[in-house]
C-alpha cells in the first residue's frame, strides 16, 4: 500500500478539503503517514492569502525535495489555492513538484497519481467547477469535539485585494439535506460542534433554503449541541438569520464579522459594497438584538492609497464596536486580483508596519476589556482536553472564548460550568462549579 503525506495550509476550508483528499484516496488503497520520510506521496495543501503563504511553502518544496535523493519514486504534490493560483508555474522542472490539483480537482487526484506512476511524467489539473461541491465525498474525521463542515465553496464577491475568486472559483451550495445527513454521522461519532464553513457563507442558496434555514436544519440533529458558522459578509446579513441566531439555543452567540476597513473610500475602493456607517449600523443592531453576542473581525492595513487619516477611521470603528478579537492583516498584493492590476500597492512596509502595530495594541486593550467583563460570570464550557498549563483542562464557552480551569477529568466532548476567576486577552481563567 502506498503511504501519503499530507500537510495542510490556510483556511478551515483547506483543513475540510485535507480529509476530502483523504477519503478519496483511501477509497483507492492509499494509507497514509505523519512523517515524510516514509511516505511514496507527499502533497501540500495550500493557501494563496496573503504572500508569506506563498513564501512558506515554496520553502517547504525546497526542503522536501531532498528527500527526493533517498526515493526516486517520490511523488510531490501542490494541491489547493496556490496550485490553482501559480498554475504551471510549479511545474517547471526545477521547482519538484509532480502533481498540481486545484480545489474542484480532487476526485481526479487517484488517476493523476496512476499517470504519473506510469508515465513518470508531471500531471496537472486546475480547471474549476461550477458544481463540484464534493457532496458525495462526507469526509472521514477521526473523532473530536468540533467538526467543520463546508456548506457552500467558492465567492463570487471579488473584493478587489482577494485571490479567493479566483483560486476557489464560483459560488455553489450543498443540498440541506445533503448537510444534515453529515450533520447525522458527525453526531454518530460523538461531535459536539459543528462549524458551517464558506467563504462567503451567508450567501448560502440552495433552491428555496437560505442560511438561516441551513441553521434551523442542522440544529434539530440530536447529539450536535453547537452551531457555528464562518465567515459571512457584512452586505448580507438578514433580520431571519440574526433571529435565528437570537433565538436558537443551538446557535453559538458569536458572529465573526470581517470588517477590511474602517474609510468608506478604502471600503469602496475594495469593493466591499457597505460604508463606515452602515457597518457601525449593522454591528450596532446585532449587539441591540443579542446583548451578550462575541464580535470578533478580520482587518487589512496598508491598502493602496490609504492615508493615515483613512486609517484613523478604523481605529474609530473599532472604539466604537469593541470587538473581542480581530485577525489583523498588512494589505499584501496577490496576482490576478482587482487591485493588483489596478492600484499600485503604494503604501510603505514602515508604514504598514506602524499602522498595524497601533492596531494591534488597541485590539489588544479591547480584548482584554471585553475578556473583563466576563469576570464572575459562569459559563457553560465544551470540553476539548487538556490545557497547555499542567494540572488544567480546556474548552470554550459559547462565544468561543478559551476557557481554563483546574483538571477535573472532565470527559472530551462534555459541558462543565466554569465561574471565571482572571482573564487575559485571549483565555478566561476560572474553577469548576
Ligand atoms: N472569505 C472570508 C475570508 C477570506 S481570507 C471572508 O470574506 O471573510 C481571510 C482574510 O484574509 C480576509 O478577511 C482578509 O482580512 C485577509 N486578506 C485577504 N486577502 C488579503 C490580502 N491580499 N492582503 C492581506 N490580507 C488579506
Ligand atoms: Fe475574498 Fe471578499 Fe470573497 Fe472573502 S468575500 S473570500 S475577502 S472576495
Ligand atoms: Fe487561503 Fe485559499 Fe483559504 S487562499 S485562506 S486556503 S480559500
Amino acid at each position: 500500500m502506498k503511504k501519503v503525506y499530507i500537510e495542510t495550509y490556510g483556511c478551515q476550508m483547506n483543513e475540510y478539503d485535507t480529509e476530502i483528499v483523504k477519503t478519496i484516496l483511501k477509497k483507492h488503497s492509499y494509507d497514509f503517514t505523519s512523517e515524510p520520510e516514509n511516505a511514496n506521496v507527499i502533497f501540500l495543501n495550500t493557501c494563496s492569502v496573503r504572500e508569506n503563504a506563498h513564501q512558506k511553502v515554496h520553502q517547504r518544496i525546497n526542503t522536501l525535495k531532498l528527500l527526493k535523493r533517498q526515493n526516486k519514486q517520490l511523488v510531490m504534490g501542490v494541491l489547493g489555492c496556490m496550485a490553482q493560483n501559480l498554475r504551471k508555474e510549479l511545474l517547471d522542472e526545477k521547482v519538484g513538484v509532480d502533481i498540481v490539483a486545484g480545489p474542484d480537482a480532487y476526485k481526479k487526484l487517484p488517476e493523476m497519481l496512476a499517470n504519473v506512476d506510469e508515465s513518470g511524467e508531471k500531471d496537472f489539473y486546475l480547471t474549476l467547477s461550477e458544481f463540484e461541491t464534493y457532496s458525495d465525498v462526507f469526509p472521514s474525521r477521526e473523532g473530536g469535539v468540533n467538526a467543520w463542515i463546508a456548506v457552500m465553496r467558492g465567492c463570487d464577491n471579488f473584493c478587489t485585494f482577494c485571490v479567493v475568486p479566483y483560486t476557489r472559483g464560483r459560488e455553489r451550495s450543498r443540498d440541506p439535506l445533503n448537510v444534515v445527513q453529515e450533520v447525522e454521522q458527525l453526531a454518530e461519532k460523538g461531535f459536539r460542534q459543528i462549524t458551517l464553513l464558506g467563504q462567503n457563507v451567508n450567501s448560502y442558496k440552495y433552491e428555496d433554503y437560505d442560511f438561516a434555514d441551513l441553521i434551523e436544519m442542522t440544529s434539530r440533529v440530536n447529539g450536535i449541541e453547537r452551531i457555528r458558522f464562518t465567515s459571512p459578509h457584512p452586505k448580507d446579513f438578514p433580520e431571519k438569520l440574526l433571529q435565528v441566531i437570537a433565538q436558537n439555543d443551538k446557535a453559538c452567540k458569536q458572529i465573526h464579522l470581517p470588517l477590511q476597513a474602517g474609510n468608506s473610500r478604502v471600503l469602496d475602493m475594495m469593493n466591499r459594497t457597505y460604508t463606515k456607517d452602515e457597518f457601525l449600523t449593522l454591528a450596532k443592531h446585532i449587539r441591540n438584538t443579542i446583548p451578550d453576542i462575541v464580535l470578533t473581525t478580520d482587518i487589512i492595513v496598508g491598502f493602496p492609497t490609504e492615508t493615515e487619516q483613512e486609517f484613523q477611521d478604523t481605529l474609530d470603528v473599532l472604539e466604537e464596536v469593541k470587538f473581542d478579537s480581530a485577525f489583523m492583516f498588512k494589505y499584501s498584493e496577490r496576482k490576478q486580483t482587482i487591485a493588483s492590476r489596478k492600484f499600485p500597492d503604494d503604501v510603505t512596509e514602515e508604514e504598514k508596519t506602524s499602522r498595524i502595530t497601533r492596531l494591534v495594541d488597541l485590539q489588544r486593550k479591547h480584548s482584554l476589556e471585553r475578556n473583563q467583563r466576563h469576570l464572575e460570570q459562569t459559563f457553560k464550557v465544551l470540553v476539548e482536553g487538556n490545557s497547555k498549563k499542567p494540572g488544567q483542562q480546556m474548552g470554550r464557552n459559547d462565544g468561543n472564548k478559551i476557557v481554563v480551569f483546574p483538571d477535573i477529568k472532565a470527559d472530551v466532548g462534555s459541558f462543565v460550568n466554569v465561574k471565571v476567576k482572571e482573564v487575559t486577552t485571549n483565555t478566561l481563567i476560572g474553577t469548576t462549579i
